[in-house]
């Protein structure tokens, strides 16, 4: 399965090889930004109720972020049957079963946000890492699915390395070309032109950016 990886210089320079343990995947990368993204998620993001994880891959950044907010659900997700396997070992350390296991969620398959299984009483959708590795379909269908799951007020909650109106870090414009090299269809996303006006076609108001360690955004959309 896909994660980045960072040289010396932050910049996420391939899709890593996890550290297995049993099923239980260690992401090196997780290692590194999932202190920095509970701090963010706690400062931006519903502190109680139900969230949406998609592109959920080891499982690592929803045990410790639902692990330290205790009025949190988290129901993860990922296409990816390896990592799944290793959600649902992670899920178990969430105390009082506050983390689900995992569903096989895709956001580029239309409509996947009415599969039964998928919550209703959504007030955060989180996706970390995702929508420059896939084509900007998945990005679109993120958005769409957010849109129809939340209620006005929800937040939908994005990490990763972004463009800002064409311009971008030196060690994310050589990530871009890497994974543009891989994929055609796949790359660094520009927050200014391409995401902001996704949100807007479907309600989805950009509040918070906030710059994050080695290159990478936090940004959230609030559902009008
Ligand atoms: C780079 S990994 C990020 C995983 C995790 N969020 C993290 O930051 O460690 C990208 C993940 O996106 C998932 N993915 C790829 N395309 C997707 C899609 N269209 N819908 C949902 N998830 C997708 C992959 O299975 C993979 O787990």
């Amino acid at each position: 399965m896909n994660d980045n990886q960072r040289g010396e210089d932050g910049q996420e320079i391939a899709l890593e090889a996890r550290q297995p343990e049993g099923v239980k995947l260690y992401s090196p990368s997780v290692a590194r930004n999932k202190e920095p993204l509970r701090e963010v998620f706690q400062r931006l993001m519903p502190l109680s109720g139900q969230i949406l994880e998609i592109a959920s891959g080891t499982g690592e950044h929803g045990a410790h972020i639902a692990g330290a907010i205790p009025d949190l659900h988290w129901q993860p997700s990922d296409p990816d049957a390896t990592s799944r396997a290793s959600i649902s070992a992670w899920a178990e350390d969430v105390p009082d079963g506050r983390m689900a296991p995992p569903l096989a969620l895709v956001t580029n398959e239309h409509g996947w946000w009415q599969s039964p299984a998928v919550p209703t009483d959504v007030t955060g959708v989180v996706c970390i890492n995702m929508i420059h590795i896939a084509p900007f379909s998945a990005a679109e269908g993120l958005f769409e699915g957010a849109a129809a799951l939340l209620s006005p007020g929800g937040k939908l909650f994005l990490y990763g390395p972004f463009k800002r109106r064409g311009v971008t870090a030196e060690s994310n414009e050589r990530f871009d070309a890497d994974l543009k090299r891989r994929d055609p269809a796949w790359g660094v996303r520009d927050l200014d032109d391409q995401i902001q006006p996704l949100g807007a076609r479907f309600a989805m108001q950009l509040t918070d950016i906030v710059e994050m360690p080695a290159n990478n955004l936090s940004v959230v959309f609030e559902k009008g």
